[in-house]
């Protein structure tokens, strides 16, 4: 599924739509080599020319793996576009295994429509994830009552950008965690009041106490 040039550059990622029988045969042996289940994800095609969901999936099934996985979107598109759900289902109703759709849910009324397009039960999400984690109780939630929780607390955010902020300073140090954080903190902050500033705030912390002193600012 990956459009990224460097890896498709490397025949990997989405560039193996462009292979169907050298992906066939990684599938089947990657299958044959490990004692768990394997799962695929890809797109839908290389572009709008090249649309071969329906024979990827079935070699994928054939080749053993236990589920996959699409996002409904050319390789060619990149990002553009709305994901296309309708190609999904079509996948969906010709396979045996599970199929888990993937693209443009942002919401539970999103996961509501994309699992009544496609008649997939599983659904994945991808950048809505990004500075909201929380989608994933909200939409497990309207998935078994079918009530819509609130968003988090501004306490709730407070917390998950501090332990996030300590994850990411242990694991890439003090140089590029605090830079690499500071998308996320404006990610966990948009929409609330002052939401803005505190984009600016962020930009230039460098350090936790910088982002400890922005947070107390946050009301
Ligand atoms: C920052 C970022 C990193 C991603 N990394 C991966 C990855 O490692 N493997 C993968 O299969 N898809 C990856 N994706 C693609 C997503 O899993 C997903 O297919 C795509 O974003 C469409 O779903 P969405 O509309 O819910 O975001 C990535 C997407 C983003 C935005």
């Amino acid at each position: 599924g990956c459009p990224a040039p460097k890896v498709v550059k490397n025949h990997e990622g989405s560039a193996m739509l462009k292979n169907p029988e050298n992906a066939y045969r990684v599938l089947k042996a990657l299958v044959a080599a490990v004692d768990m289940p394997v799962t695929v994800k890809m797109r839908i095609g290389w572009d709008d020319q090249h649309i071969n969901i329906m024979e990827m999936a079935q070699l994928a099934q054939e080749a053993g793996v236990a589920a996959i996985a699409i996002h409904g979107r050319t390789r060619e598109q990149f990002y553009r576009d709305q994901a296309d759900w309708g190609i999904i289902g079509k996948v969906r109703a010709s396979l045996r295994i599970p199929v888990i759709a993937n693209g443009d849910v942002r919401n539970v009324q999103d996961l509501a429509k994309i699992r009544q397009v496609t008649g997939c039960e599983a659904v994945m999400v991808g950048r809505a994830a990004q500075g909201n984690p929380w989608i994933f109780r909200q939409l497990t939630e309207y998935l078994k009552t079918g009530a819509v929780l609130p968003g988090p607390t501004i306490e709730e955010r407070k917390e998950v950008i501090i332990r996030h902020l300590d994850m990411l300073l242990k694991f890439k140090g003090d140089y590029i965690g605090p830079r690499e954080m500071r998308k996320h903190a404006t990610w966990y902050t948009k929409g609330i009041k002052g939401s803005a500033e505190l984009r600016c705030l962020f930009n230039q912390a460098v350090c936790r106490d910088d982002f400890l002193r922005i947070l107390d600012k946050m009301k």
